[in-house]
């Protein structure tokens, strides 16, 4: 029975797919590329629900188009693309997936960090290229214990974070809006953002895209750093000034970065990040497992059946 009509700007994973389709006509995009615009407009002027995904802003624009629009649901716990005043003006409800990424996201910031410091990604392109023999040399890493490690943004990544981190003999300083009343669990120390800056051997960024962070790395923030400074960002790709970046690794103002997240995403293949040698890229993977894509779904579609059927969601970004 198709009781409601949703759009969904891409694929869930198939049982949340199935769920959905078992009481509401679905349209879905399922190409690479997003879904353009005028698709999208024609698509929202009747439906109740929508399934977006991060490459889709959602603002008040988009929004005058959906005049039926009752609830909003991201398979993602970040949502910077997402108005969610304009939402509230418009009656709609919005929903993420908090939580249920937590580990799995502090798994690959984790692994990058050790990735990074131990250069696994130029020993295994040494291997493959054949320069394996006696007289060829390669990069040294660094050893994690000991290091201080910075954390920008200590939510609930960032202890999970904090925790792998102490397990390897780091000590943990973290820089956060406010200070965590629970951070004597960790053992991290609060700090100042440039206390943080100055004393971090590593960092790993965690915090969300707003307005207060866009461009929080940048220049200045680099040259505060160790040059012996190796740098993860996990939280969004604007966050950092790319073309500070790219000057902070060629010239020696830090050591080495590795980045889930870029700013442009996806990295064209030309670009020039990609010349450098200290530097290691994933296509923005911090959630891509197959358990946690699949709880990422059911919550998306938890979200978006309970607004359908006028009860509270479970996760809930703009609840009355
Ligand atoms: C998130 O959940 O916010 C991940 O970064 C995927 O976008």
């Amino acid at each position: 029975m198709n009781q409601y009509k949703v759009v969904m700007t891409g694929r869930l994973m198939t049982p949340a797919l199935e769920r959905i389709q078992e009481t509401c006509e679905v349209k879905l995009w399922e190409k690479a590329e997003s879904i353009p615009h005028e698709t999208l407009v024609d698509w929202l002027k009747d439906a109740e629900g929508l399934v977006v995904t991060g490459d889709i802003q959602v603002n008040e624009e988009l929004l005058q188009y959906a005049p039926k629009l009752k609830v909003i649901a991201q398979s993602a716990v970040g949502y910077d693309n997402v108005d969610t005043e304009a939402c509230t003006r418009h009656g709609i409800l919005f929903g993420n997936t908090p939580g249920v990424l937590v580990e799995t996201t502090a798994d690959l910031a984790f692994s990058l960090l050790l990735c990074a410091a131990r250069r696994i990604h130029e020993g295994w392109n040494f291997v493959r290229e054949g320069s394996w023999n006696r007289g060829s040399k390669i990069s040294l890493g660094i050893d994690l214990a000991g290091k201080t490690l910075g954390i920008v943004g200590m939510g609930q990544i960032g202890v999970a974070v904090a925790k792998r981190a102490k397990v390897f003999g780091m000590n943990v300083i973290y820089y956060n809006r406010n200070r965590r009343l629970d951070d004597h669990e960790t053992g991290a120390t609060y700090q100042s953002f440039d206390a943080v800056l100055a004393q971090a051997d590593c960092m790993i960024v965690l915090t969300p895209l707003s307005k207060e962070t866009r461009g929080l790395f940048g220049a200045s923030q680099f040259a505060q750093m160790k040059r012996t400074a190796y740098f993860v960002n996990m939280s969004r790709g604007p966050v950092v000034d790319t073309n500070a970046l790219f000057d902070a690794l060629q010239t020696g103002k830090i050591a080495y970065a590795a980045l889930d997240v870029t700013d442009p995403e996806p990295l064209p293949g030309d670009h020039p990040l990609l010349t450098l040698s200290n530097i290691l890229i994933t296509p923005h993977i911090g959630s891509a497992t197959q358990e946690t894509r699949t709880a990422m779904s059911q919550l998306t579609a938890d979200n978006l059946l309970a607004g359908l059927n006028d009860k509270p969601l479970p996760a809930c970004v703009n609840a009355k």
